[in-house]
């Protein structure tokens, strides 16, 4: 039996060439909410990422379908209570980006101290005629390692960052209202044979870790309540910097921005907006601020990693339900 698969938003190639191999007819063109609506009977397994949304009258008209597949770690584009109810399983790649996500992390954090956010935007056009004005305006740099990086979310990304931060010598504090120990596992390139090495982390309060952290990572579950606001930026150290590869709505982007311009804290690194695309411009014009356009994931290996799990999964739904 041949099973009928809409990758709606695209799927890596390895995760497509395994589906094929194991009998799938794969369709990896994008439709449109109307078109997906009026063709959705023909799927056994449906295939998005944060594009398409899957609400309950695609659902329904979904009548043939025995899985949803979501490649990457949110599942708001989807709802998965009613899938359920209706006997539609619901996947998703929770692992398979924290590596890249942790990276770029690192890529602004790397950025910050250094001004490279300001160079970047600067030398093309001034970078000749005023080389040793901008070598003046970066001549303050620091260094990452003996800082001390605090991580707000202790799960698999936020531990990954710790692994990083643990690397480059830094001193890694955790805020988790839901976790006590934080097991972070430094490993190493297999050439150099030595051995994993695990630091167990006591987590601390939010209070604490804002008042002793250098830089503050977060790495938390969006949808709720604002994390960083006024209140939170008051209580940080002077000259502070944060990173937000997590979700728009954690930090409070109006505060942010009179945190920087007061000069309270000296920069932050954005991967992610209260609205995507950002709506709110002048988070997006200061100097201070190195931005990356929601690229978190977007790594060729996190993408393999993420088409072969989702692959292994919707092959295992679609197998399941071929012998029920
Ligand atoms: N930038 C990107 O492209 C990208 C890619 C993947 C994931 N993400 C985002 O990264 C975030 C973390 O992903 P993950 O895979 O590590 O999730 P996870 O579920 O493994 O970890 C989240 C952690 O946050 C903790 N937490 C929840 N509320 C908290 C709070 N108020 N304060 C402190 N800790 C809190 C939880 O206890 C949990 O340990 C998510 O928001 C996810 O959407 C972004």
């Amino acid at each position: 039996m041949s099973w009928k698969v809409r990758a709606n938003d695209g799927i890596d190639p390895l995760g497509q060439r395994l589906l094929e191999e194991a009998g799938c007819i794969v369709e990896t063109d994008h439709l449109e909410a109307d078109e997906l609506m009026s063709r959705i009977a023909e799927y056994d397994a449906l295939l998005v990422r944060s594009a398409t949304k899957v609400r309950e009258d695609l659902i329904n008209a979904a009548t043939r379908l025995k899985v949803i597949g979501r490649g990457g770690v949110g599942l708001d584009n989807i709802d998965v209570d009613y899938a359920q109810h209706k006997g539609v399983a619901v996947v998703n790649t929770p692992a398979a980006s924290s590596a890249s996500v942790a990276e770029l992390v690192f890529a602004h954090l790397f950025s910050m101290v250094r001004g490279i956010q300001i160079t970047n935007r600067v030398m093309p056009e001034r970078g000749q005629e005023e080389f040793k004005a901008l070598k003046k305006l970066c001549s303050n740099g620091s260094e990452l390692a003996g800082k001390t990086l605090g991580i707000i979310g202790a799960g698999r990304i936020g531990r990954e960052t710790a692994r990083i931060g643990i690397g480059c010598g830094m001193n890694v504090i955790f805020h988790d209202p839901f976790v006590e120990n934080v097991n972070v596992e430094v490993s190493f390139h297999p050439s150099l044979g030595l051995e994993n090495q695990t630091a167990t982390l006591k987590t601390i309060s939010k209070e604490e870790l804002l008042k002793s952290s250098d830089f503050i990572s977060l790495h938390i579950p969006g949808g709720g309540e604002t994390v960083i606001g006024h209140p939170e930026f008051e209580l940080m150290k002077d000259g502070a910097g944060l990173v937000n590869c997590a979700r728009g709505g954690v930090v409070d982007e109006q505060a942010l921005v009179n945190a920087i311009n007061s000069g309270k804290i000296a920069f932050a690194g954005l991967d992610v907006f209260a609205k995507e695309p950002p709506e709110f411009l002048d988070v997006l014009k200061l100097d201070q601020v190195s931005l990356s356009p929601h690229i978190g994931a977007a790594t060729v290996e996190a993408q393999e990693r993420v088409g072969q799990e989702l692959a292994d999964k919707v092959l295992a739904h679609l197998s399941k339900a071929q012998s029920n």
